[in-house]
């Protein structure tokens, strides 16, 4: 079928033992919204459900350590990974849990039905118990010398040193790693699902009908399936969870891994009254957005039962990814080697798109990946902020500059190669992207984004209309040219919304804003077109999308990773940042000489290409206020009047000027500089200053009867 009417998204339920970490943002939160987005961009009908996975071993051991009951536990982390799911933008139609009293019911139903339909095999069997605990033990909580490669540390379903599948039984020494007890075999009774008589209805399903599965997914299902599929033992002896639905079941629950995918189900009945369109009529296309050590039961388990209830739709795809190491060694929980949600957020508030771009710009889609602090301050600094949020700030201070903050006309007239290069850029980008979109090639459709803006960045660069503008007075026709130039830009700048909008959403956002244009334009449908913006329209005063990522940060976060504090900023900084903390400018190094060093002039720093020059945006500007920053004896901040616009600018002149003394001077401002925070205040630009042999600066001035805003080269 490839027909669908409606869509169901669901993306695997965490565990609410623990908070959340970017590696599980990786691997399904984040590449299932951004499809979710794109799907409902499209105008689809589609449902996207979660929740959080409350019953099962990790919890009961949670509670354990932490000294309190399993539904503290789960109350806790359900709400901090619920919120920070929301602030992350993952944008849940809904987001349950499996203490709801309609999942309890669901999954109580579901067993019911099979075990009325004779489907199970009730066995008795032996199991390890630990007396000290008191409870049975999952294998995975016993740990033994593995009997093929003698590593001591093996568990009891897997050796991770050689990689054998094992059980407890096969486990040398065993020891429970709850209490160390040695565990005994006691005896009990279980319901057990007859997977193996699905296995050759799985092999037609998966392995021939489902060949366009991503190679990681299918390759694991076609190596269970050739191992041969057991008969799994469907409940467990624990007083915490989904009691059995028997007469004869005391001390009995649902296995975790049967309650848990039931509750994609009793979310969207939650959802929804009509949630058996999305379940049960066969034009719904399921698609499981999850975690590589969730194949198994998307793929085998689940779909077996649902086969077996019958009535029920089956999953349409499974795009799982792997796994997201952080600065090159796995996450471990139990080490906090690993980076928090809750606490990214709130390190970096409002930078939720920063996270998102890198995740997926970078996701493990195909094989493990690596996360770094490093690649996250590159990858914001310059991809985001040089080339994304460059091209359309720039098109919004030169339609303001050249064109009079109105969408200029475009005269096809005079249409060249380069801009009809464009205009195929701007309508070839959609299809290619809706291509990758459709097979969960996230990171490869973000980096076609990109590509995007950087075209206008280049495109930009050739039509120069700053450089077209110095020949008006002679040649007035010239506007023609400046106009076409931003009339495409600033076209490109809204099919850049619509197409970073399921990636980026806070920042599509930002680009509506900025065109005064309303949600409907992020509409799938319009982008490649070329009439988003009216001829004439007043656009807003440009704000930076991103702001630049300092080292500093980066340090503290890398600190903060490896247990350590996290430096103050002054010492981390590296020696190129002067005291005010103003990237390098004119003003730079030389204040070293208030430390009694030798007054000297600073050296000239490494030679740059002109390309490195004319990234640089000068303006002239005037100053129209100024006055001491609290607790900051070096900084004032200041008004400036730029001619499109007044800016804000903190800057480390306090101990060289009174406010009073420098208001109305003229001075010339590094107006692309993206903005940065200082002492609470963020600060849009930078002034440049002079700074003579004895450490005394100068202002920079702009040449007299120079209007605010003029260009500096
Ligand atoms: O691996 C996990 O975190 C599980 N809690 C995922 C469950 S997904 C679904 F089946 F609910
Ligand atoms: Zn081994």
């Amino acid at each position: 079928m490839t027909d669908f009417k409606r869509y169901l998204v669901t993306a695997a339920l965490p565990y609410a033992n623990g908070p959340l970490h970017i590696g599980h943002l990786a691997g399904c939160y984040l590449p299932a919204d951004i499809y979710v987005r794109y799907q409902r961009a499209r105008k689809r009908d589609i449902k996207f459900v979660g929740g959080s996975d409350e019953h099962g071993v990790p919890i009961t051991i949670r509670a354990m350590k932490e000294g309190v009951s399993p539904q503290q536990i789960v109350d806790k982390y359900h709400a901090i990974i619920r919120d920070s799911l929301a602030e992350m933008g993952v944008s849940f139609d809904i987001y349950s849990r499996t203490s709801s009293p309609v999942h309890h019911q669901t999954a109580a139903d579901f067993f019911k039905k099979l075990y009325d339909d004779g489907l199970f095999e009730e066995k008795e069997t032996e199991q390890y118990y630990d007396e000290k605990a008191g409870l049975f033990l999952a294998d995975r909580y016993i740990t033994g010398t593995c009997p093929v490669c003698g590593n001591a540390n093996a568990y009891g379903d897997q050796c991770e040193s050689c990689g054998s599948t094992l059980s407890p039984e096969q486990l040398i020494n065993p020891r429970s790693t709850l209490s160390d007890a040695i565990p005994v075999k006691r005896k009990t009774k279980h319901w057990y699902f007859p997977l193996q008589n699905y296995e050759e209805w799985l092999r037609t399903w998966i392995l021939e009908g489902h060949k366009e599965w991503k190679n990681n997914v299918y390759g694991q299902c076609k190596s269970w399936l050739d191992s041969g599929l057991q008969p799994r033992a469907m409940t467990r002896d624990s007083s915490w969870g989904i009691k059995v639905p028997l007469p004869d079941a005391e001390g009995k629950v649902l296995y975790v891994w049967f309650d848990a995918p039931i509750g994609y189900i009793s979310a969207t009945k939650e959802l929804t009254p009509d949630w058996q369109d999305y379940w049960c009529k066969e034009d719904t296309k399921l698609v499981h957005f999850i975690g590589k050590d969730n194949i198994v039961f998307h793929c085998i388990i689940f779909p077996s039962m649902l086969k077996a209830h019958k009535n029920f739709v089956l999953p349409e795809n499974v795009p799982a990814n792997e796994f997201l190491n952080i600065e090159g060694d796995k996450v471990s929980t139990s080490r906090n080697w690993a980076v928090w949600v809750h606490e990214y957020l709130k390190d970096f508030p409002g930078q939720q798109d920063t996270l998102r771009y890198v995740l997926c710009i970078n996701a493990p889609e195909t094989k493990d990946n690596d996360f770094t602090w490093k690649d996250f301050q590159d990858r914001n600094n310059s991809e985001l902020v040089a080339i994304f949020g460059n091209f359309i700030n720039r098109a919004m201070v030169l339609m303001h500059k050249l064109c009079k903050g109105k969408v200029p006309p475009l005269h096809t007239d005079i249409l060249d190669d380069t801009d009809r290069a464009l205009i195929a850029d701007i309508e070839n980008a959609k299809p290619v992207i809706e291509t990758l979109l459709e097979q969960f090639r996230f990171r490869d459709a973000l980096y076609e984004v990109i590509d995007l803006a950087r075209k206008g960045n280049k495109y930009m660069q050739e039509k120069q209309p700053w450089i077209v503008a110095r020949e008006l007075e002679k040649d007035p026709q010239q506007q023609k040219l400046i106009d076409n130039c931003l009339h495409l830009c600033l076209q490109l700048a809204a099919n850049l919304a619509i197409l970073i909008n399921p990636f980026l959403p806070t920042t599509a956002k930002k680009i509506l804003h900025l065109l005064k244009v309303v949600d409907k334009m992020l509409d799938w449908e319009n982008a490649g077109k070329l009439k988003l913006l009216s001829v004439g329209y007043s656009l807003r005063t440009p704000e930076l999308l991103f702001r630049k990522i300092e080292d500093e940060e980066i340090a503290a976060q890398i600190a903060k990773l490896k247990g350590g504090l996290p430096q103050p900023a002054a010492e981390t900084a590296p020696a190129n940042k002067n005291k005010a903390g103003n990237t390098p400018s004119a003003s730079t190094e030389a204040q070293t000489n208030a430390q009694g060093t030798e007054a000297a002039l600073s050296p000239v720093k490494p030679t740059i290409v002109y390309d490195d020059f004319a990234k640089l945006d000068f303006k002239t500007g005037v100053i129209l206020a100024a006055e001491k920053v609290e607790k900051a004896d070096k900084l004032l901040k200041l008004e400036i009047d730029l001619g499109f616009e007044k800016r804000t600018i903190v800057s480390g002149i306090a101990l060289h000027f009174t406010p009073e003394e420098i208001i109305g001077k003229q001075v010339v401002v590094v107006a692309n500089l993206a903005p940065r925070k200082m002492k609470g205040i963020t600060s849009n630009g930078m002034i440049l200053m002079a700074e003579d042999k004895e450490g005394k600066l100068h202002f920079v001035n702009s040449p007299d009867n120079v209007p605010p805003g003029s260009g500096v080269s």
